[in-house]
């Protein structure tokens, strides 16, 4: 009986979140919103704090949530895993499957800054999480971020900053000047609800020395000082409580195997394989490639180099392992290459020099990047389990309470590194579970037996008036009938 009641009493005052959301998640719950910043350390691999001193990551981590790593798609470089971080897409579905635009008929390529301004290319049906704050009425904005400078449907991040094309990546004074711009200015005076911050270290360090080299763990000194810098920023402009800052990276580092022993993947050395054969190919590029055979020749290529190599990977596209979620996109050319973990696939000769590499399997432990949370919304000196990236985009739009588009992650997989007072604040009524219920009943009943209250003193006194006047002598008695 008390049951129904109180279900009235929700929708007569607006408690449940669940009955009342709207469909959309349109409307802005201005109160219970917090702002978010996400940060990419490129490069940053899940270990990169064990052999380092690193203060103010630990002291994130007390602060905060600390993911033991996490996994990021496959092919494992910047521009196509950071797409993911955007749109929580595989890169199959998003459609920015490398860090090079390409034409196979013309045979031009882009390298990764040329191709951040070909829209096109980045506007493949996947919208960044920007848009999709600015169409529900948020503020976004972008310093860096690989797809900061393309269009989509006609719309850009209205705030943003792109690098300019010779940029330096790892000037920490350029570093605080960026992170001034994005606290003071954009979070602070501007009021922006979200933005997407890129630092291009510890990537480029980890490519020129290796991942187990000094000049390495001198940068992962850099980027916790930076961490510091930030947080400190963030709390002179009196954020702390008002801001979640998400740290992540878009892949790891390994070292590549070189000297007399090693046996080298040099595609033209390989016997049957000729690139006579071939009509488009991007190889050089790390350990893995693509081939585009001529007409006519591609069973003749693809049985060559399936056999060409005890360290290379040959597939045709359609038999790409569903778990790499590669294999289904257009873009994607017919015959595609990856090499097992130290190892890169060179072309005619081998012109590949870094120490270290990245774009192998994402199952490789090198291959997975950091994550840490910290903010309002986030649970305090909580170690959380691995998770793969696509699952950043919809707790990002839990956060800021915004529908997400269509994606291939899951909030369940990331909700448990939420605070549980505002696990249930944000608006999505379909992510509303049943213990989330037990904070609205709480205030559903105290409304309840309120109102009650009310109703009996208010009915009480009106009796009590009518009787006094009708009967002066017997009032108390009669209150036993009401
Ligand atoms: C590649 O170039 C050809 C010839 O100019 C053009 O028809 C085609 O649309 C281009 N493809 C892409 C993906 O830009
Ligand atoms: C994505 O790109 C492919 C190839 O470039 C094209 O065929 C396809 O129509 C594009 N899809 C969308 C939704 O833009
Ligand atoms: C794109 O946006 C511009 C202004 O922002 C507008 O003038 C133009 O009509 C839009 N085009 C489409 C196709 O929506
Ligand atoms: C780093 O950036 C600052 C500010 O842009 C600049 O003044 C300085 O010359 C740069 N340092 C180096 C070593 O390039
Ligand atoms: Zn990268």
């Amino acid at each position: 009986m008390l049951l129904p009641l109180c279900f009235t009493v929700f929708c007569l005052i607006g408690v449940s979140p669940c009955a009342a959301a709207p469909p959309h998640g349109t409307t802005r719950f201005t109160s219970s919103r917090n702002k978010l910043l996400l940060i990419s350390f490129d490069g940053f691999r899940w270990d990169y704090d064990r052999d380092v001193d690193t203060p103010n990551l630990d002291k994130m981590a007390r602060d905060g949530v600390k993911a033991e790593y996490v996994t990021p798609p496959f092919l494992t470089i910047t521009s196509p895993t950071h797409f993911t971080l955007l749109t929580g897409r595989y890169i199959e579905n998003h459609g920015v499957i490398h860090n090079m635009w390409f034409n196979t008929t013309t045979q031009e390529k882009k390298q990764y800054y040329m191709t951040q301004f070909v829209d096109s290319y980045w506007d493949n049906g996947s919208l960044p999480i920007w848009i999709t704050a600015q169409r529900q009425g948020l503020k976004a904005g972008s310093l860096h971020f690989p797809g900061t400078a393309a269009t989509y449907k006609n719309e850009t991040v209205k705030v943003r900053q792109v690098e300019p094309r010779f940029y330096d990546h790892s000037n920490e004074t350029d570093w605080r000047l960026n992170i001034d711009k994005v606290i003071g200015e954009w979070f602070y005076e501007q009021d922006l609800d979200f933005v997407s911050l890129y630092f291009g270290e510890p990537d480029s360090t980890g490519h020129k020395y290796g991942p187990n080299s000094p000049e390495r763990r001198e940068m992962v000194k850099q980027v916790d000082r930076t961490v510091g810098y930030i947080r400190d920023k963030i709390q002179e402009h009196g954020l702390t409580n008002k801001l979640n800052i998400i740290i992540t990276a878009d892949h790891g580092m390994t070292t590549v195997q070189r000297g007399g022993t090693v046996n080298e993947i040099i595609l033209s050395k390989i016997p049957g394989f000729s690139f006579k054969d071939i009509k488009f190919h991007l190889v050089d590029y790390g350990p893995t490639g693509m081939l585009l055979p001529k007409e006519g020749k591609l069973e003749k290529v693809y049985q060559a180099l399936k056999k060409g190599h005890p360290h290379l990977h040959v597939y045709k596209k359609e038999e790409m392992p569903e778990r790499l979620h590669y294999g289904n996109h257009p873009r994607l050319l017919p015959i595609i290459l990856y090499a097992d973990t130290g190892y890169v696939i060179n072309g005619f000769l081998p012109v590949q020099f870094n120490k270290g590499e990245h774009g192998f399997d994402n199952q490789e432990r090198d291959m997975k990047p950091f994550f840490r949370a910290v903010g309002p919304d986030f649970q305090k000196n909580l170690l959380f389990g691995d998770f793969e990236t696509v699952n950043v985009y919809p707790l990002m739009c839990h956060l800021l309470g915004i529908k997400p588009e269509i994606n291939d992650g899951h909030l369940d997989i990331t909700k448990g590194m939420l605070d549980l007072k505002t696990n249930t604040n944000n608006n999505n009524g379909k992510q509303c579970s049943p213990k989330n219920y037990s904070k609205e009943v709480m205030i559903g009943l105290s409304a309840v037996v309120g109102f009650l209250a009310l109703v009996f003193i208010v009915t009480m006194t009106h009796t009590m008036c009518k009787r006094r006047r009708r009967n002066q002598k017997t009032s108390v008695v009669n209150m036993e009938k009401l």
